[in-house]
Formats: C-alpha cells, sequence, structure tokens
C-alpha cells in the first residue's frame, strides 16, 4: 500500500459540474467556457447553472432570484449573536461560526430531502452577503446597512458592505468576480464539503466546514496575504530583489502556483483584464507594482511551470472596490457557497460516507506507564 500525499491526483468522485485542463488554461462550468459565462451571465444564473446543471428558463431564473432575494435579510438574533463576537475576530471565522446558526428557520434539515438542496441554496446565497457585510459595519462600529433589493447581487453587497452605491462598472466587475470564484471542481474546501454532507450532515455544516477550509493561506487565504505583500512595496524598482530573497529563503510567493493549472490560471487572465479596465477610470498604485512582481516572479517560477492563480489580482480588484483586505477570503466564499452546493446535491445522490484508510506506523503492545514514572 502506498499513501498518496495530499491525494494528488487522486480522483475521488465523478462530477459533471466543472472542468478543467491545467496544461491548456481552460475552465469551463457545465462545459461553457468560463470565458462566455464571465461575458454573458451573471452570478445567480451561473449559480443556477451549477447547481442544477443547466442554464435556466426565463421563468426559472425569475423564480430563483426571487427566492434568494427573499432571503436577503438576517434575523435579529443572528444580528445579537454578530454582535457579540469580539470586533477583532476574522471574518472567515465569523463566517464559519454563522452558518450552521442560519439553518435555524430552514424547516427542512434532512439532507437526503431534496427540498432542503433548493432551501439551503436560496437562503444561503441570500444570507451569508448579509452576514459578512453586517459584521463588517458591526465590527467597525458602522451603522448597519439594511439590503437595497432594487440592486443586483454584487452590487447589493457592496452598498450593505461599503454604505456607497457602486458604480455600473463597478458592479459588472465584482459581479464577474463572483462568477469566477464560483467553482472549481475538487479542490480542498470542496473535498471538505462533500466528505462533511457523506456523514449526512446538512448543507450548512458542510458549507461551514468548507469556509473553515477555504480559510487556509493555501487555498482561499492567498488573497489577502498577496494584498499584504503587494502594498508594502513602495518602489517597484526593488520587485527583483524582494522576489530573490524570498525564494532564497524558500518562501512561497503568494497568488502564484497551482496544484492543477501548469499553465496561466485563466481566472487570473481575466481578473488582469478587469483590474485594467478599472485601473483606465480609477486611481490605483498597486496596479503598476502587480504588474512588475508577476512579470518579474513569472520570469523566475515559470520554468518550474508556476505562474499567477486567482488569487494574486482579486485582492487588488477588491481594494479597489472599497472591501478591506481582511474580507477578501469572505468575498471568495460567498461566491463559492453555489460551487460547493452543487458538489453536495451531486455527491449526495449516490452517496458513500468518506471513510479512506492509513498506513499505520507507530508502536505496538506498550505497557502503560503510571504519571508519576514519568519523565
Ligand atoms: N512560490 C514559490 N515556490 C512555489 C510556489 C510558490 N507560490 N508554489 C509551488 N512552489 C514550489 C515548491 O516550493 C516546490 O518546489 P521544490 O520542488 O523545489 O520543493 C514545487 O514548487 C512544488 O510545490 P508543491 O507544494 O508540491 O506544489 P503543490 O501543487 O502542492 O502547490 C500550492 C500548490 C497552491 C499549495 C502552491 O503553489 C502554493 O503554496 N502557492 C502559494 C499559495 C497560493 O497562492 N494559494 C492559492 C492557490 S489557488
Amino acid at each position: 500500500m502506498e499513501v498518496y500525499a495530499g491525494l494528488a491526483g487522486i480522483p475521488v468522485v465523478k462530477s459533471a459540474i466543472s472542468y478543467i485542463d491545467g496544461q491548456k488554461g481552460v475552465l469551463e462550468y457545465r462545459g461553457i467556457p468560463i470565458e462566455e459565462l464571465v461575458e454573458n451571465s451573471n452570478f445567480l444564473e451561473v449559480s443556477y447553472l451549477l447547481v442544477f446543471g443547466k442554464l435556466p428558463t426565463a421563468g426559472e431564473y425569475q423564480q430563483f432570484v426571487s427566492d434568494v432575494k427573499k432571503h436577503t435579510y438576517l434575523d435579529d438574533f443572528i444580528i445579537k449573536f454578530l454582535k457579540d463576537i469580539p470586533d477583532s475576530t476574522h471574518p472567515m471565522k465569523v463566517l464559519q461560526s454563522v452558518v450552521p446558526v442560519l439553518s435555524s428557520f430552514d424547516p427542512v434539515k434532512d439532507v437526503l430531502d431534496k427540498k432542503h438542496h433548493y432551501n439551503a441554496l436560496v437562503r444561503m446565497l441570500g444570507q451569508i452577503p448579509v452576514a459578512i457585510a453586517t459584521w463588517k459595519r458591526i465590527s467597525r462600529k458602522e451603522e448597519i446597512i439594511p439590503p437595497d433589493l432594487t440592486l443586483s447581487y454584487g452590487e447589493n453587497f457592496l452598498y450593505m458592505l461599503t454604505g456607497k452605491k457602486p458604480s455600473e462598472k463597478e458592479g459588472k466587475i465584482f459581479d464577474r468576480c463572483l462568477i469566477l470564484h464560483a467553482e472549481h471542481t475538487m479542490n480542498a474546501s470542496t473535498f471538505t464539503a462533500i466528505v462533511v454532507v457523506s456523514t449526512l450532515a446538512d448543507f450548512y455544516s458542510a458549507v461551514s466546514s468548507a469556509v473553515g477550509s477555504l480559510s487556509g493561506r493555501l487555498h482561499g487565504g492567498a488573497n489577502e496575504k498577496v494584498f499584504y505583500m503587494l502594498s508594502s512595496i513602495e518602489d517597484v524598482k526593488k520587485i527583483p530583489k524582494i522576489i530573490e530573497e524570498k525564494l532564497n529563503k524558500k518562501e512561497r510567493i503568494m497568488g502564484f502556483g497551482h496544484r492543477v493549472y501548469k499553465t496561466y490560471d485563466p481566472r487570473a487572465k481575466i481578473l488582469k483584464s478587469l483590474l485594467k479596465e478599472l485601473s483606465a477610470e480609477k486611481e490605483n498604485k498597486l496596479y503598476p507594482i502587480a504588474a512588475e512582481f508577476e512579470r518579474v516572479a513569472t520570469e523566475k517560477l515559470s520554468p518550474k511551470k508556476i505562474y499567477p492563480n486567482i488569487d494574486f489580482y482579486s485582492g487588488i480588484l477588491y481594494h479597489m472596490l472599497g472591501i478591506p483586505p481582511q474580507f477578501y477570503t469572505s468575498v471568495f466564499a460567498m461566491a463559492r457557497v453555489s460551487g460547493w452546493i452543487a458538489h453536495c446535491k451531486e455527491y449526495i445522490k449516490e452517496n458513500k460516507l468518506f471513510r479512506p484508510t492509513q498506513i499505520y506506523d507507530g508502536g505496538h503492545n506498550i505497557k502503560y506507564m503510571p504519571l508519576e514514572k514519568r519523565k
């Protein structure tokens, strides 16, 4: 028996939700290229596509959007729960703890009941952005902003978080970011979600656990780290030395490298062009720093097939949209909810409890040593 570290290259499911060609830099959701969806669709339509396997008809789309909107509020007890959390708590920790509480008024909690899948989806899509924005306001002693349901999904989130209505362009760009983050095959957090659901725990528990998994800096937590790294650079001329020093110290460059992509991450390519588009209208000191950092780091790392990933440019874009850095990974999470739920729904259909094995390499028949005799 052999151990496959990190399960690298080991399939754990058959899935029709998304597809990556890591050599060619291709990403498709339900067979549709990501570029096509970013250009023509919107986040809620993409969520429907991911979860239900097809683009909605006009009627299905209207119903879905209206069901999500119905849940775009927080019950008073959740606001009270958030107010009791110390202000310094990281938004990802807050999100991980608030998600299971969102299930309180969901009437169907049986994971084998299809009604649970739909209820949990529209409730979490509706309430998670409100919870993130409300936490931002509470933790900074700002007034809580109620949702404006005349705005689009992404616009409303930005409004509740920042207190300012985004321009049409900002809203569109943010919606595209959400599409890019919505799904990405069998990554660590998605695997976490299906492991949890395989025990027949409900979708809220699966999403809460996936949020914890996403928070690590080798996964979604990288976007926040990239922002700190780039914003600490004052002079572009110092970039080659900074990168050299990091690599000499065997430090990982955040926002670079991927287990599957051995070429430029197609999502990073799109984010870079969105950033360029927004930087043409709004001053952004970080864009030239990021572009030069990318150029030098790619020169050094591309011989090892290490290129920028989705987390390299997302933070700077979010910064331009007025989102504070501690909230970048929770924005990733709020978009990934649809991917996580799509996988949970797909997995539970032919559920098999995850219970891998191990190769034991400890001792046997060891005598118990009383406490007073231990050194
Ligand atoms: N910076 C510098 N070197 C890197 C690197 C990075 N970002 N990513 C991988 N490497 C190097 C490793 O040091 C290792 O080198 P070695 O063979 O000389 O020891 C080699 O590439 C393979 O690394 P490994 O960790 O086995 O690859 P992986 O497939 O498990 O790595 C990540 C995938 C994402 C964990 C890794 O690229 C990384 O840590 N990236 C930074 C964090 C990040 O941006 N995460 C978001 C991913 S979307």
